[in-house]
């Protein structure tokens, strides 16, 4: 599939997603909608009821990360912090909290119904150290060297051209810049078409990354201090019902999938010189 088809795929599914919240449906939309929804796995109870608890309800209903990248990152007062994939615009308002008035909060997305959404976040809590940008995290519109912190949530692993995204990444990062983003990553070799079809119930549209290929990708791009942290570990009987339906006895497969698909914190950081 070509890149340009694939990121049609997945504005396309986002933008249904932002709708959705805007009608007051709730977000739920990787995967199959019918399996997947306050039970997630994935997306659910990323959270604590504490930490989201200001927030407009749309901004908590259109999460639909697999981390909890502001929990993680350590961010400081007066940094300027970037959102890869801003969604709803949760980790935004989260993170325009803990840089508090002296420092600034971006959000960067392509799909134009999830900007409004976010926008409109944005407005229901009042933050005004934020702004939502429209673009692609393949070639993000802020200059080089700019920001302290990259932050994202389940989105790199849905980029077609992930070394062209940790580019981007350390060129806007200041020297000594962090990224720190919850992502999904595979540990160890998969048979093809069954990584196809966990990915898919993942909501993967362009695969995720094995362990050592995204610590080498992000070598390569120049960061140093790479650390995979698994947040949450993925086991075969959660996909049943979608890998049932795409044909696989879960049974056979389960030895080469069960704990293999994990959401982790992924740690680098930008040389300082
Ligand atoms: C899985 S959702 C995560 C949203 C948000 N980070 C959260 O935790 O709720 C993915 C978001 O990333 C955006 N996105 C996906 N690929 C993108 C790309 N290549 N460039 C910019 N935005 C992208 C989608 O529009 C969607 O809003």
């Amino acid at each position: 599939m070509a890149d340009r088809e694939i990121k049609d795929i997945v504005m396309d599914k986002y933008a249904r997603a932002a709708l959705r919240v805007i009608a007051g449906e709730g977000s739920s939309c990787c995967g199959t909608a019918s399996s997947r929804g306050e039970c997630d796995p994935i997306t659910s109870r990323i959270y604590t009821e504490g930490e989201t608890a200001e927030l407009p309800a749309e901004a908590r209903a259109a999460s639909l990360g697999c981390g909890n990248p502001t929990a993680l990152a350590e961010l400081a007062p007066g940094e300027t912090v970037l959102d890869l994939g801003s969604g709803g615009g949760i980790d935004v308002l989260l993170t325009a909290k803990r840089v508090g008035p002296t420092g600034w909060a971006y959000g960067l997305d392509m799909t134009d119904e999830m900007l409004a959404l976010a926008r409109e976040n944005q407005r229901k809590a009042g933050a005004t150290n934020v702004e939502f940008l429209k673009g692609e995290i393949e070639q993000i519109p802020l200059p080089s060297g700019s920001v302290d912190v990259i932050i994202s949530n389940c989105v790199i692993n849905l980029s077609a051209d992930k070394d062209r995204v940790l580019a981007e990444a350390f060129r806007v990062l200041k020297p000594g810049g962090r990224l720190a983003v919850s992502d999904v990553v595979v540990r160890g070799p998969i048979p093809a078409q069954i990584r196809r079809s966990v990915e898919l119930w993942i909501g993967c549209v362009a695969g995720a990354l094995e362990e050592q290929e995204y610590r080498d990708k992000l070598a390569r791009a120049g960061f140093e201090a790479v650390d995979v942290e698994p947040t949450r570990i993925y086991r075969v009987e959660d996909a049943r019902e979608f890998l049932e339906g795409a044909g696989l006895d879960v049974a056979a497969i389960a030895p080469q999938v069960d704990g293999k698909f994990m959401s982790a914190f992924v740690r680098a950081r930008k040389p300082a010189r």
